[in-house]
């Protein structure tokens, strides 16, 4: 039986065996049952104790001595960081027990997998398959709830465009269009698998000076607007029941105590229904800010910007009652946030699920569809970015291989927001699926490089080299690991870290071709390595399959399809790089004159640009249409053109479709992404792929915040990467009667 149909079958029966409750995609009742909810929230907020009601406004993580007593005293009604399948169960049980027993929020940071972990939010993006990166999230919410886990502090869709950032690798990367369709296919796979989505982290944690982490974010309103909201609206028109605020401040303000931000704009103007959390601790770090002389006022501040839940804080536990009944909080407010609460856990039917079985709730991680889905996800996630004819491994050329570097190993990885305690199950190393694939006639030798999965200090040093020098070709798998990635993690030299720069000179040194295999959080630079290693291969860490996927790569069995969701810098001095930047008044020309906007010692293109990924085979774009050449006010632009595979394999493209507007009242980007699809081509086989671009996605956003779609003459460029060279154009009309 193919793995396909097996992996099928198990999923149907996978299916039938979670419970009901479970199993039904949490999302915003309607009709009647909204109204039963509303009426049993009102119930339940005068029966409630000012202490029961604070309760449900404070959010605790696991740590030795938890004491369950609080969570039937009803003084925890909120709790995160459980995946012990009988802690778990005790505070699921705690909370039956509580006078009022409603049900608990379990929250954990399930952003890219639990058990089965799938590539890290950058390389999924990677895929430009939406469809796939929904499945992911599918069954990371299925694992999260298989252990009892009900809310999930995903999906992030800060805008990544500054690799010195560590937490790129948990959004989509630099292009607002993309993040969008990532968002929303993420939020939805996440609450169909049966946890809450928490969309985060609102707003501008992305855009913090310098890409350091934490740091202030000065946004002007059209940016965010067009750039830094539109993620986040996006996920909360998919569903999400939850938001994030973001520790950074915004144009002064911190998030978490951004009235305008968190009650204006999300409640008031997007009528966003579900609660706000803070992020770990932000309440009482408005202090710091510098906009609360104490923990008290921070508490307020906080509440009355919005804040319903307080992580991790300790303030609205410690100090809300107090300030309520000194009349310096509104109980109005109090009572407003709890409702947010409950209205979240009865939507998403969190009292109707059942407590889980320690002795079973494991059983359900790593199945077989969803270890499959993990593979096709590592596969599509793969981008060839240098390939001087080396790839595919041919073994009829090449007598041995020698895998150096520990990542090879599943044993020596450990990825941010991976959640800590989770039970996986061994997953095949790189170098075994290589020899597997290979076959018997090639030799594949494995040496770790580095002592550490962290790559700070050499391992075995010699027997590395030794080996490398011994091979016909060198697969060197670096990267970043561990603390080089995620929160914390802001970086200014964008290199391998530790020792591997060193290790790879001298993997080079040997003489022999390396393919280097990068597994980081973020584009690194790698300039210094063009032209030196016979191919560059990025993953953003592809998860539990990953590495099979990755030999699957260098074999040739799997046709790589990646593309860079994110510009890659030449160098750090060029940061911000991205794709959709405004012309200036001196753009770039080929003389390159001196007094142009460009860098002396530096293009302005990025090494690798958005959208860009090689494959095996060739693929051309031909006969550009544009169906409407003129657009009514309000209608859809529709372009079409020709893809054509011009090799000799079968593979994947993404055709993409990005606009510009030369010529509008304020200066417009010199390229958009506005559409893109990935289709799968025979040698030889040639597809129309027709674009549909609605008139409404052709606006701005001004000053004030307002969206403004001009007429006026557009272009457009269809092609497989951000320099897409095949060009059009169209008019958009004028709205009847407008001017
Ligand atoms: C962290 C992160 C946030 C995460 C939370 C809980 O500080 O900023 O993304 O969900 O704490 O772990």
């Amino acid at each position: 039986m193919s793995r396909s149909i097996l992996a099928f079958l198990v999923s149907a029966l996978l299916c039938a065996a979670v419970p009901a409750a479970a199993q039904a995609p949490m999302q915003w009742q309607t009709g009647r049952a909204a109204a039963a909810i509303e009426a049993r929230v009102e119930r339940l907020i005068r029966q409630m104790t000012l202490e029961e009601k604070v309760g449900q406004l404070h959010l605790y993580g696991r740590r030795e001595g938890f004491d369950y007593g609080e969570i039937r005293a009803g003084r925890i009604g909120n709790v995160m960081n459980f995946v012990d399948p009988a802690e778990v169960a005790a505070v699921q049980k705690a909370a039956r027990e509580s006078r009022l027993k409603i049900p608990l929020l379990i929250g954990l940071d399930a952003v890219h997998g639990v058990s089965t972990y799938f590539p890290l939010p950058l390389g999924q993006a990677a895929t430009f398959n939406p469809a796939l990166v929904e499945e992911a999230a599918l069954w990371t919410g299925r694992e999260a709830r298989a252990l009892g886990i009900n809310w999930t502090f995903a999906p992030m869709v800060d805008m990544g465009r500054d690799p010195r950032w560590g937490r790129l690798l948990e959004g989509a990367g630099e292009d607002v269009f993309l993040s969008r369709i990532m968002a929303a296919a993420r939020t939805r796979g996440y609450q169909a698998g049966g946890a809450a989505a928490t969309v985060k982290h609102f707003v501008g944690y992305g855009a913090g000076e310098a890409g350091r982490d934490y740091n202030t974010a000065w946004i002007p309103a059209e940016q965010l607007h067009d750039i830094h909201l539109p993620p986040f609206r996006a996920s909360i028109d998919a569903g999400a029941l939850s938001v994030m605020a973001a520790f950074n401040s915004v144009n002064g303000v911190p998030a978490t105590a951004h009235r305008e931000m968190l009650t204006d704009l999300l409640r008031r103007n997007w009528g966003f229904r579900g609660l706000v959390v803070s992020d770990f601790g932000s309440i009482p770090e408005l202090m710091a800010h510098g906009i609360a002389a104490d923990e008290a006022e921070a508490a307020r501040k906080a509440l009355a910007a919005g804040i319903d839940i307080d992580m991790m804080g300790f303030v609205y536990s410690k100090h809300l009652a107090a300030e309520v009944r000194a009349g310096r909080a509104p109980i109005a407010q109090v009572d407003e946030a709890v409702r947010r609460v409950l209205r979240v856990k009865f939507h998403a039917r969190m009292d109707e699920i059942a407590d889980i079985d320690p002795r079973t709730a494991e059983s359900a991680l790593q199945s077989p569809p969803a270890l499959d889905a993990a593979r096709r996800a590592a596969r599509e996630s793969i981008i060839l970015l240098e390939n001087d004819g080396i790839l595919p491994l041919d073994p009829a050329r090449v007598r041995s291989v020698a895998v150096i570097g520990a990542l090879s190993r599943p044993d020596q990885e450990r990825v941010w927001t991976d959640p800590a305690g989770v039970p996986r199950k061994p997953i095949e190393a790189m170098d075994a699926a290589l020899a597997r694939l290979l076959g018997q006639g090639v030799r594949v030798a494995f040496q770790p490089g580095v002592s550490t999965y962290c790559g700070k200090e050499f391992g075995d040093r010699a027997a590395a080299i030794e080996a490398a020098a011994a091979a016909d070709v060198i697969v060197a798998k670096l990267g970043e690991d561990c603390e080089f990635m995620g929160e914390g993690a802001s970086r200014t030299r964008l290199t391998l870290p530790g020792v591997q720069d060193q290790l790879l000179d001298e993997l080079i040194g040997t003489g022999k071709p390396v393919v280097l295999v990068l597994a980081t959080g973020r584009p690194l630079v790698l300039s210094h390595l063009k032209g030196r290693v016979a191919a560059i291969v990025q993953t953003f860490h592809a998860g539990s399959e990953g590495r099979a996927a990755i030999a699957e790569v260098l074999t040739g069995a799997f046709n790589p399809s990646g593309k860079t969701p994110m510009s890659f810098p030449r160098s750090v001095g060029q940061i911000p790089v991205y794709y959709d930047h405004l012309p200036t008044g001196r753009p770039e020309t080929p003389g390159r004159f001196r007094y142009e906007s460009i860098f002396m010692d530096e293009s302005n293109l990025p090494l690798y640009p958005f959208g860009f990924g090689l494959s095996y085979t060739r693929f051309g774009f031909s006969d550009l249409r544009i169906e409407t050449p003129v657009v009514a006010a309000g209608g859809a632009l529709t372009a079409s053109v020709t893809v054509a595979n011009l090799g000799g394999r079968e593979g994947q493209e993404v055709a993409q479709l990005y606009i510009r507007q030369p010529m509008a009242r304020i200066s417009r980007p010199v390229r958009q992404l506005k559409g893109f699809q990935k289709i799968a081509l025979k040698p030889g086989e040639s597809r129309k792929v027709t674009f549909t671009v609605p008139a409404t996605e052709l606006g701005y956003h001004d000053a004030q915040g307002r969206y403004v779609v001009e007429p006026g003459r557009f272009e457009i460029h269809v092609g497989n990467s951000s320099l897409a060279e095949l060009k059009g154009e169209f008019q958009l009309a004028r709205p009847q009667g407008g001017r």
